[in-house]
């Protein structure tokens, strides 16, 4: 079920109200829900509070603080992940199955690709759309398509792709790096949304999608999906398996 939405104050009431149709739920002025999951908005954006999450913060999609350390701190899944698409003398277009907080995304973005992104949850699509409406950096975005969809539907209509990129959530009992306070907030969404997915049968529909190559990204010592694999790309804690 759609959790209801909040409004700070009335400068957000018609935006709220506006947003609230397009989810399906109800706007509220009255801040009565902090016992329950609830979509906020206030002058700062649009989050997500869920009372049973580790973090107390609101969940909300930032692209404007830590650009720089995010470069850094991201700097060697980088060179994993141009690695993993390999060289190309033209831009290439990708599909990124799992938008997720569009971290990939943003990277592929940065390399100068072209991406069509994808997010099942409604949710966080609205939550990443705000996040890019409130970027002060808009010209990133430019050669970015955010679509809300789950990526099996969608891959009936999938074509003139260079790359397929699969990145789905972990298995929940793993203590790995989606288990930060962002990647349970995520879960959380998808928990209140209803979403549940199965990333086996998942990956049997999306690489029958006609691209060169598929790349999926991995725990480090989980299973591939598949034994055809043609080549990996390792790091710490993190792999990439290449299907061409
Ligand atoms: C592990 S996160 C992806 C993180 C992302 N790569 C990033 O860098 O921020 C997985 C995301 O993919 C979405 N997802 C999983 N399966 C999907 C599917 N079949 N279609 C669309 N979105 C999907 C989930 O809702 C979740 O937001």
């Amino acid at each position: 079920m759609m959790p209801p939405l909040v409004y700070a104050s009335g400068i957000q009431q018609s935006l709220a109200e506006d947003t609230a149709k397009i989810l399906g739920t109800s706007a509220n002025s009255k801040q009565e829900f902090n016992h329950l999951p609830h979509l906020y908005l206030s002058e700062v954006g649009l989050s997500f509070f869920h009372p049973e999450a580790r973090s107390t913060n609101q969940f909300r999609i930032d692209f404007n603080s830590g650009t720089t350390g995010w470069r850094i701190k991201r700097a060697n899944h980088e060179k994993l992940i141009k690695k993993a698409l390999g060289k190309s003398e033209r831009p290439l277009n990708i599909l990124d199955c799992t938008a997720g907080m569009l971290q990939d995304t943003l990277l592929f973005l940065s390399l100068g690709h072209q991406v069509t992104a994808l997010e099942q949850s409604k949710i966080l699509f609205h939550l990443l759309q705000d996040g890019i409406s409130r970027s002060e950096d808009q010209n990133i975005f430019i050669k970015l398509d955010l679509i809300h969809a789950n990526a099996c539907s969608y891959a009936a209509h999938a074509k003139n792709f260079d790359v397929i990129y699969f990145d789905p959530m972990y298995p929940p009992s793993k203590k790995n790096a989606l288990s930060s306070g962002q990647l349970e907030y995520i879960s959380k969404i998808l928990e209140v949304e209803s979403l549940e997915n199965n990333a086996t049968k998942d990956f049997e529909v999306l690489q029958l999608i006609p691209a060169r190559k598929m790349v999926v990204k991995r725990p480090i010592k989980a299973e591939p999906f598949s034994f055809q694999t043609n080549y990996q790309v390792s790091g710490k804690t993190t792999r990439f398996d290449i299907y061409i």
